[in-house]
């Protein structure tokens, strides 16, 4: 069996409470051995000084695009973006074309994760059919065929009795039901409302869009046990609405995108439709109260929201596609939160390893011996620039394109395997 030493390393696994400089030895594709000093003659030694040996990112919200649009991403590209941004499992959101409404296009989207073998591809199923939002996906037989969740993302579920019964599927599939919480009839536009879309006269999209399909869905969540995963979110009142239902003990989970850790509305009016996403852009005291959500465990988890889209579909703010690549940035985004102290390395990690497998089941996202081998090693300090040579995605669509970051990977290890390996 394949052997391999990762040494001198900083381990940090939040599953275990580790913090230490120790040897993480690999056998085949499981951790084997956690400890000071391992001598293993027969392995390949990886020299990780200096380094962070963490469980290799979880991310429960990428948009591949496969099948459909593979001219924005495709299954591997989009797993290179992945396991060079330190992800090595990503669960696939359904609105492609044709959607994740059937158990074959389920099977084709991880058939084609597995095939490429960078990255576990799991796929999302969505909730209802052509993600019209009318008539419920058979459950049953996408779980079978390999969902992990359901969601219509980019499509909120507008109707109630739809929400119901896609919760009381998920009580009985012990599934989580993940929606874009935003109401059609306030969010037509494309920025946040307020001082932005009165000083551009830009349509907006409403706060309460969101928080009220919040309050709906954990109403909804309270009475049928099911689980619901808010996506993407934003503002610091939804922040208060969760507190609320996990305190009465609701089953709500929810991630945050990022980018709305780091930037607010103010970056549409330098950076334009780069900086165009649904939920929008928000205000600054949405940004800061965010934040102190992720300190508290509010929050669960971090999640990228990958959206790739082609530089002409990016036009003009009105008429631009929502959304930002986010695969390659979310470490240095992440790390500058640890560096401006508003959370520890060790909380970062659990944010997007730990607690996001937990959320969908998944046994990776630990180093504890005997599980899957799946390993970022990265260096916090090390500084570079996302631009055509280390951009993995087929889009380019971020607003720190060509901007300078902080903080980048260095290994990523997929079932023991060197899957990413800077500059080679
Ligand atoms: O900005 C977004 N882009 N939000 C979504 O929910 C969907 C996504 C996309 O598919 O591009
Ligand atoms: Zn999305």
């Amino acid at each position: 069996m394949i052997k391999v030493l990762i040494k001198n390393g900083t381990v940090v696994d939040p599953s275990q409470g580790i913090v230490d400089k120790i040897d993480l030895l690999i056998e085949g594709d499981r951790i084997k051995r956690l400890d000071y000093e391992i001598f293993e003659p027969e392995a390949q030694v990886i020299d990780a000084s200096g380094l962070i040996v963490a469980p290799g990112f979880v991310d429960l919200h990428v948009h591949f695009r496969d099948p459909g649009q593979t001219y924005k991403e495709d299954i591997l590209s989009g797993s290179k973006c992945a396991v060079a941004g330190g992800f090595t499992t990503v669960v696939a959101m359904p609105n492609t074309n044709p959607p994740i409404d059937s158990p074959h296009v389920a099977r084709y989207v991880s058939a084609q994760g597995k095939c490429w073998g960078l990255c576990d591809v799991l796929p999302a199923g969505t909730i209802t059919v052509g993600r019209k939002g009318e008539e419920l996906s058979d459950f049953y037989a996408l779980k079978e065929a390999g969902c992990v969740c359901f969601t219509d993302d980019g499509s909120p579920v507008q109707r109630t009795d739809i929400m119901q019964k896609a919760l009381i599927f998920s009580s009985e599939l012990g599934v989580p039901i993940m929606n874009h919480c935003e109401d059609d009839l306030l969010s037509q536009g494309s920025v946040t409302e307020g001082y932005l879309s009165a000083l551009t006269g830009l349509k907006s999209r409403y706060p309460e869009a969101e928080e009220t399909m919040i309050a709906r869905d954990c109403v909804l969540a309270y009475r049928t046990g099911g689980h619901l995963h808010v996506q993407h979110l934003t503002t610091g009142f939804g922040v208060e609405l969760i507190r609320f239902f996990k305190e009465k003990g609701v089953k709500v989970t929810c991630e945050v995108n990022p980018y709305h850790l780091l930037l607010d509305e103010g970056t549409m009016l330098s950076e334009g439709p780069l900086a165009r996403v649904n939920p929008p852009l928000r205000k600054k005291e949405d940004v800061l109260a965010l934040r102190e959500a992720l300190r508290e465990g509010v929050i669960d988890c971090v999640a990228t929201d990958h959206a790739p889209h082609a530089p002409y579909e990016k036009g003009l703010i009105d008429s631009s596609l929502p959304g930002m690549i986010g695969l390659q940035t979310a470490l240095p985004i992440m790390l500058k939160l640890v560096e401006e102290e508003v959370i520890s390395l060790v909380r970062m990690v659990d944010l997007m390893s730990c607690a996001p497998a937990k959320i969908i089941g998944l046994e990776v996202g630990t180093l504890k011996e005997g599980s899957p081998a799946d390993v970022v090693i990265f260096d916090p300090k090390k500084e570079w620039v996302l631009n055509e040579e280390t951009n993995f995605s087929k889009s380019k669509n971020t607003p720190l394109w060509g901007k300078p970051l902080k903080g980048k990977v260095i290994y990523t290890l997929k079932g023991g395997r060197i899957v990413y390996k800077e500059n080679s």
